[in-house]
């Protein structure tokens, strides 16, 4: 898979204080015409913004919306095929898609609020 990333517009997807609870995440939509959706995770003092697409067949990530992280709270997890990724690089780690990545998105704070950037030009292949 690869991405086309192309400057966008940020949106706001929550307050940073929603991220504060280990396994925490936000998730919220990209583009809803193409099923594309995206999701926010804190880990230490650091945000990080994927693109809610596996590499290995492009499904979501989490079955259950929001439930991102495996049982150990240390990494992110398919719910499809079982493919782990380092949340702080979106690399995954163990599974059929190993040493693919996650596409990241910009994240900002502003006032305590989490801003995304959406590229409406993503193309996922
Ligand atoms: S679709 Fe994610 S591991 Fe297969």
């Amino acid at each position: 898979m690869s991405s086309t990333p192309k400057s966008g517009r940020w949106i706001r997807v929550g307050s940073v204080e929603r991220l504060e609870k280990r396994g925490a995440t936000i998730t919220f939509d990209i583009d809803r015409s193409k099923f594309l959706s995206g999701f926010v995770i804190k880990r230490g003092e650091r945000i990080y913004a994927y693109v809610n697409h596996c590499p290995h067949n492009g499904s979501k990530l989490d079955w259950v919306p929001g439930e991102l992280f495996d049982e150990s709270g240390q990494y992110l997890i398919c719910a499809t095929h079982g493919a782990v990724f380092e949340p702080e690089t979106g690399r995954c780690v163990g599974g059929p898609c190993i040493n693919q990545l996650l596409i990241p998105l910009q994240v900002k704070l502003e006032d305590q609020s989490v801003y995304v950037e959406v590229v409406s030009s993503l193309v996922l292949q």
